[in-house]
């Protein structure tokens, strides 16, 4: 069921998309997917230039024969779909479950407009029982993940940091290099004052508080599709 709502916000995204657009594009299972009915559109006649979020999201879009280019090479986009691990009140998002929160940002950022694609689900109030993915430099771990736990603290959560590993044990490294610290708070009602905590925070390389970047949500349930303005 969740696969198919999955499709349902992407084919939905996919009515934003119009010819000539310079896209951003996302990461993660409902990104995917959107992915795969936009290589269908292209493969059909339809002209975009697309920025992938991801190595996996290059591969992917390159293998569909979706034209793509860096953010070098085009800086400024017309729009980004991607996908959320939680959607929460005024859009504030949590991104990062596959770790590549980080070019998601920047992508975000450069874009126009933001459409985030999901299944209703991932829609809450407050955010934060999907643990936050803040990506840090390897550099000092200890002390980062310290000065993060004290500044959770004067904001009144807590909860384990936990450092991500692949299946086999290894660190999870992000395609920057980086690595990541999953921050179980367990309910964030302020999101805007952690983000700006984190980002105070030498070390921390960025975070997945997605604030006033998403222009609207994509939200599909069994029986429609809901669009969420912030
Ligand atoms: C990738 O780093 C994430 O930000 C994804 O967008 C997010 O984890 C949602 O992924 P799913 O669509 O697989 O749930």
């Amino acid at each position: 069921m969740s696969a198919d709502l999955k499709k349902r916000a992407a084919a939905a995204a996919l009515e934003f998309v119009r010819p000539g657009m310079r896209l951003g594009i996302g990461t993660g299972s409902t990104a995917d997917e959107f992915t795969k009915l936009l290589g269908a559109k292209v493969a059909a006649g339809l002209d975009v230039i697309g920025v992938p979020t991801s190595v996996r999201t290059a591969d992917l879009a390159r293998s569909l024969g979706i034209r793509l280019a860096t953010l070098d090479e085009m800086p400024e986009l017309d729009l980004t779909v991607d996908g959320a691990d939680e959607i929460g009140p005024g859009l504030a998002l949590i991104k990062g479950g596959g770790g590549a929160l980080l070019r998601e940002k920047i992508v975000a950022a450069a874009s126009a407009r933001m459409v985030v694609i999901a299944d209703a689900s991932k829609v809450v109030d407050p955010i934060g029982a999907f643990p936050l993915p803040i990506e840090v430099n390897a550099f000092g771990l200890g002390s980062t993940a310290l000065k993060i736990a004290r500044a959770a603290a004067e904001l009144g959560l807590d909860g384990p940091l936990v450092k991500r590993v692949k299946a086999d044990g290894s660190d999870f490294v992000t395609d920057g290099g980086h690595l990541i610290l999953d921050a179980s708070f367990r309910r964030i009602p302020d999101p805007m004052s952690l983000a700006r905590a984190l980002v105070d925070i030498p070390g921390v390389v960025e975070h997945g508080l997605f604030i006033g970047l998403a222009s609207a949500a994509v939200v599909a349930r069994a029986d429609g599709v809901d669009i969420l303005s912030p």
